[in-house]
């Protein structure tokens, strides 16, 4: 082996010539093209300084294989959104951009599928439908950002996955660059095949580790554009879900969204928007829901109905109807915008956990107790998709902490989380920040079936090296 072959010694401008001949399609940035980029939600996922951005699958696959040939390290990134480090690339790798594969290739109305390229994000998708009277059926707040690829590759849920499940649930079919270079398609467009194991679910919650998804197949759900949303103040989660309950129970409407901010994460985020909460109770929690409808007004009165028949059963708290679509926003704003705190505690630990719905007032609970055994000032900002139990925590003190610091508090949100049935990742995936919980929390016999899989396709370790420890 040359020196210049050698993936230690490879300078990042010999690297650059050489990726710049492999294919027509596929164009090379070197670290001067990436400084005046952001690198999105973690400061070191550009660090390896090289991108490549194939414009076909076949551009990738030469990529790709050039890389398996020379061990080079390929870093998959889609829209930077992740939030767990796993998009986060070093010196000597190569990051392997989704960003030109961004074409719709296909929408079929009738069959309600669309087949589109890894790079195109989830707000083009959703308003090359809305025309159509399409949805993806799978939302979440950084749609304007966040890629079909990268949501398949951390099998991303989001707002809807109470109704329609997560990612996995919407892909019927798809392509990807193998580590060894080959491309492997499935680009099936039917809910039913019972054709042998479904392979194509490696990849999704794969997090760059078996390979590179290039295109996907999506099912579609029907565009409800006449939606009213409203906040109602309960005092604990068990209440929310019977709300939940009741609304999905309606026979002429549809439940959109419910989701839940704890008293603390409600009244700072409303502080700091300058929203006003005099409707609501000081100790209540905020759930926020959005019910569609035949028209507007037919989906108004659901929820005010529905405000009146519970009120005094279930003890509410205050409910708030949005008079129009910028109260509507205001009302989601407090919900979506969830990275208000970092202005206040930078760096803060944050989780990402589900739970069966019925335990999580007990969890919420216990776990505001184990963290102040930790520290006395150790409280956690609580809020997230409760219908689905998937909670989003984050630790109120300016990070990063140190592993000693870290350690006590990912024991403290985990315990208990594994044998009640949910999960220490909900939605955000492992990356580099969820190793911990994955060595701990996921069972032995997983880890070791991830690992040989891992093994077999690629043996050489290449996608997304010290990520999920596969
Ligand atoms: C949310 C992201 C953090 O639900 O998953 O706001
Ligand atoms: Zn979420």
């Amino acid at each position: 082996m040359t020196k210049n072959n050698s993936h230690s010694t490879t300078s990042a401008t010999d690297l650059i010539t050489r990726l710049s001949a492999l294919h027509p399609d596929l164009a090379i940035l070197g670290p001067d093209d990436l400084a005046g980029r952001h690198p999105g939600e973690h400061k070191r996922n550009f660090d390896a300084g090289v991108m490549a951005q194939p414009g076909s699958p076949e551009a990738a696959a030469a990529l790709v294989s050039w890389c398996a040939t020379h061990s080079v390290g390929i870093v998959p990134q889609g829209g930077l959104t992740g939030l767990v480090g796993g998009n986060v690339s070093r010196a000597g790798e190569v990051i392997l951009s989704s960003q030109r594969l961004n074409r719709i290739l296909s929408i079929e109305p009738e069959e309600m599928t669309a087949t589109v390229e890894a790079g195109v994000t989830l707000e083009a998708l959703q308003q090359a439908l809305k025309p159509l009277g399409l949805s993806t059926g799978i939302d979440l707040g950084s749609r304007g950002s966040a890629t079909i690829g990268g949501m398949i590759s951390t099998n991303a849920g989001g707002i809807l996955a109470f109704r329609n499940g997560v990612m996995r649930h919407q892909i019927l079919g798809l392509e990807a660059v193998l580590p060894s270079g080959e491309l492997f398609s499935d680009l099936t467009r039917v809910v039913k095949v019972s054709a042998g194991p479904d392979l194509k679910h490696l990849f999704i919650g794969g997090e760059g580790a078996f390979g590179f998804v290039t295109q996907a197949v999506l099912r579609l759900e029907p565009e409800r554009p006449h939606r009213a949303t409203a906040m109602i103040g309960v005092p604990d989660a068990m209440t929310a879900l019977r709300v939940i309950r009741h609304f999905r129970g309606l026979p002429a409407v549809t439940l959109e969204a419910a989701e839940m901010m704890w008293p603390r994460y409600i009244r700072d985020h409303a502080r700091l928007k300058n929203v006003e909460l005099d409707w609501l109770e000081e100790t209540a929690s905020a759930l926020l829901i959005e019910i569609s409808a035949e028209d507007i007004d037919t989906a108004k009165l659901a929820i005010e109905t529905g405000l009146e028949t519970l009120w005094e059963p279930l003890g509410l708290q205050g409910g708030i109807i949005a008079q129009s679509l910028a109260q509507a926003a205001r009302l989601w704003d407090l919900r979506e915008d969830s990275g208000f705190y970092y202005a206040e505690i930078p760096d803060a630990a944050s989780f990402d956990i589900s739970l069966p719905p019925k335990f999580l007032d007990d969890y919420v609970s216990g776990l505001q107790a184990r963290l102040k055994k930790i520290d006395p000032t150790y409280e956690a900002y609580v809020y997230g998709h409760i219908a689905d139990g998937n909670l989003h925590l984050t630790l109120i003190k300016r990070g990063p902490l140190v592993e000693t610091e870290l350690r006590p508090v990912e024991e403290a949100v985990y315990t208990g989380i594994t044998d009640a049935g949910g999960s220490f990742s909900a939605e955000h995936g492992v990356g580099l920040e969820k190793k911990f919980g994955y060595e701990r929390f996921l069972s032995r016999e997983k880890q070791a079936l991830a690992r040989t899989l891992k093994l077999a396709l690629d043996p050489k370790g290449i996608f997304n090296r010290g990520k999920v420890p596969f």
